[in-house]
């Protein structure tokens, strides 16, 4: 009873702090409803929530959760079905939060892996047999973009049209499960996008809804990191809020809107580092992604991302960085190849896709005149994908969810910076900054 009323004057309290987190000045229409997860009975060592995510070349992380503390977190695999050739070990964890304790979360690394390969795997000997692709070796490569995903009837019907498309690999800047302080939020989070995460690697950054911070009661995004543990180890990197990877002639960055950001940071230090490593003989393209954009002419979110972009856009504009993608604005904008608010032909072109359904609605106010530099903006929700089709060449689709259909409504043919000359006119002050103290 006394523990009903803590929990209640909790909720409300967080209901509060989430209301005010949340609420802005535009008005943002029809949201679809909340999906409902009915309760299903399941033995405690059932695999549940599982995904799996790039891990270093050639190796994948398979993630799951089981509610049994003494389930072992071993993947068995193989290229037959019901037939496993392989086996590996991996770690767990588990969180608190709040009165919320989550169950046994496992993260094992499976691999050396074939390219474009189908393997049958199977999690913790228990439970059913799952089935996931690895990314072909060489282009052409398709990326699913879509972030701010939720779990709302939108969340649904991108996640259906999103399965329609011959993927390989699934990006999302940010924003995932909307679980807003319910834990158990995250799970049912887990259980929508399974059928999707559990056949093709999903490469997430985070948003401000993975932060959960509660002032001295809880840390930041504990059940992000917890739950969604990238490849930040694998590529030089101490934090999970940033890291990089590669797949078939393409190198992505995921960068942390809410990690720090300016000169003197790790983050910064890091990006700097890795950036040194690319070879764009290895790998033509070169790829961004992070939450808050820097370039977005919504009403929703002005100016948010102005701090990152002061400390990174030099650095990411002498990189040569072909395309950068965010989210958090709940709408879809394309710029054209941009730096320092102006069009720049060896600038990246500027992606915002933060609408993948999630319950709060679009963002539909657009500031007025339209800047030079973007190109089409609309506010509906839907998802993004990304063709690489060989070193130059790469063709971009943006795919409305209207009526339920997946409209193709934006497309633009995208050529790499590799032959442009950009690289070349811009080596001398990519190395100064590289080497700046
Ligand atoms: C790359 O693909 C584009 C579009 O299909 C094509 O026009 C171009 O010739 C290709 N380049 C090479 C080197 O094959």
């Amino acid at each position: 009873m006394e523990l009903k009323l803590v929990s209640t004057t909790l909720t409300v309290f967080l209901l509060i702090i989430s209301v005010t987190v949340t609420t802005a000045d535009y008005v943002r229409p029809q949201p679809r409803e909340t999906l409902q997860f009915p309760w299903k009975s399941k033995p405690h060592s059932y695999p549940q929530q599982v995904h799996i995510s790039l891990a270093g070349e050639k190796h994948m992380r398979v993630s799951w959760i089981t509610d049994d503390n003494s389930s072992p977190s071993v993947v068995e695999y193989g290229t037959f079905p019901g037939r496993y050739s392989s086996m590996a070990e991996g770690e767990s964890t588990s969180y608190n939060y709040l009165f919320y304790t989550s169950g046994k979360i496992h993260h094992t690394v499976i691999g050396p892996l074939e390219h474009d390969t189908v393997y049958f795997y199977k999690c913790g000997q228990q439970g059913p047999e799952f089935q996931l692709k690895t990314p072909p070796a060489q282009f052409p490569v398709t990326f699913a973009v879509a972030g701010d995903l939720g779990q709302t009837g939108w969340t649904k019907s991108t996640l259906e049209h999103i399965d329609l498309c011959k993927y390989d690999v699934h990006l999302l800047p940010g924003d995932l499960s909307y679980a807003d302080y319910m834990q158990h939020r995250w799970d049912t989070f887990g259980e929508l996008v399974q059928p999707l995460a559990s056949a093709r690697p999903w490469m997430v950054t985070q948003g401000n809804h993975e932060k959960e911070y509660i002032p001295l009661l809880q840390g930041g995004f504990a059940s992000y990191n917890a739950r969604w543990k990238m490849p930040s180890e694998e590529s030089g990197s101490t934090s999970n809020l940033y890291y990089s990877f590669e797949v078939a002639g393409v190198h992505i960055i995921m960068l942390g809107s809410y990690a720090d950001y300016d000169k003197h940071s790790d983050q910064y230090n890091w990006l700097k580092a890795d950036l040194l490593k690319v070879d764009r003989k290895k790998t033509p393209w070169l790829l961004v992604l992070l939450h808050v954009p820097w370039y977005n002419s919504n009403e929703a979110h002005q100016n948010e991302g102005d701090g990152m972009m002061q400390a990174m856009e030099p650095l990411l504009y002498a990189a040569s960085v072909d395309l950068v993608f965010s989210g958090h604005v709940h709408a879809y904008e394309r710029s054209n190849r941009v730096n320092n608010r102006r069009p720049d032909s060896c600038g990246p072109v500027h992606i915002t896709i933060g609408d993948g359904g999630n319950k709060e609605g679009l963002a539909r106010k657009y500031k007025n005149p339209k800047p030079d530099w973007s190109v089409f903006r609309e506010a509906s929700f839907g998802h993004g994908e990304l063709k690489i089709v060989n070193a130059t060449h790469a063709f971009w689709s943006w795919h409305r969810n209207d009526d339920d259909e997946p409209v193709r409504s934006d497309q633009v043919w995208i050529t790499s910076l590799v032959n442009s000359g950009c690289l070349a006119e811009k080596s001398h002050e990519f190395r100064k900054i590289l080497m700046a103290p």
